[in-house]
């Protein structure tokens, strides 16, 4: 299936695969081999976390009966779009350190690199990743038994191959595409104080 036009321009010569990157919603059926998935999961393995604590854990599922379960954690609007996705997975973030069972302030944020590790990797497979807030995190804890008290639930995370927009949603077409980011300028200052 022909892909939306990437329409993003770059500001700087960084690798194309960050202005490559991006979430479709218009994902194919076709199932992902374990091959691809295990890839997935060995890119996120390498993230780095504070302590190299590794507080993420990524539960998914990849076969029919699996995704059945996991959809009951998808909010509505995600389920109508993630509810065809081969692969569902949900984030969780151990919320204290392994080696001294002190809170770990990081979780949350070492557990974002590893996501984003994966999406990187799904797009340079010819996969794409797309990260979901809207979950039923209740849901999450207990399909999953997951313990709320040892882990948070940080998001949802569905991947597939492209497949065809024309079956989104109208409302949902309508966001299927590449979408812009603010200028470095705004988001990177030198020194001390920014020079307008
Ligand atoms: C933490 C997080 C939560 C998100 N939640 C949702 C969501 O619930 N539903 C959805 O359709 N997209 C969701 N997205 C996708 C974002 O809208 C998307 O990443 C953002 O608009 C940038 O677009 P791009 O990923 O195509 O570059 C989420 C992304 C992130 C990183």
């Amino acid at each position: 299936m022909p892909e939306t036009k990437n329409s993003r321009v770059a500001q700087a010569d960084a690798d194309p695969m960050f202005i490559e990157r991006w979430s479709p919603r218009a994902l194919s059926p076709e199932p992902l081999s374990e091959k691809e998935i295990m890839a997935l999961f060995e890119a996120a393995r390498w993230a780095p976390s504070a302590y190299n604590d590794q507080p993420w854990l990524f539960r998914y599922a990849a076969t029919e009966a699996e995704l059945k379960q996991f959809r009951n954690i998808l909010m509505e609007r995600n389920l109508l779009w993630a509810g065809k996705a081969p692969f569902l997975a949900f984030l969780f973030a151990r919320r204290k350190f392994n080696h001294n069972g002190q809170p770990n302030n990081w979780a949350v944020f070492d557990t974002g690199a590893a996501w984003m590790s994966l999406a990187l990797q799904a797009r340079k497979m010819g996969l794409y990743a797309h990260a979901m807030a809207g979950i039923k995190k209740e849901e999450a804890y207990r399909i999953l038994d997951v313990s709320e008290e040892d882990y948070e639930a940080v998001i949802g995370i569905a991947v597939g191959r492209y497949g065809d927009p024309q079956l989104l949603p109208e409302n949902e077409l309508v966001r299927e595409k590449y979408n812009m980011r603010r200028d470095i300028s705004d988001i990177a200052v030198k020194g001390l104080k920014k020079t307008e």
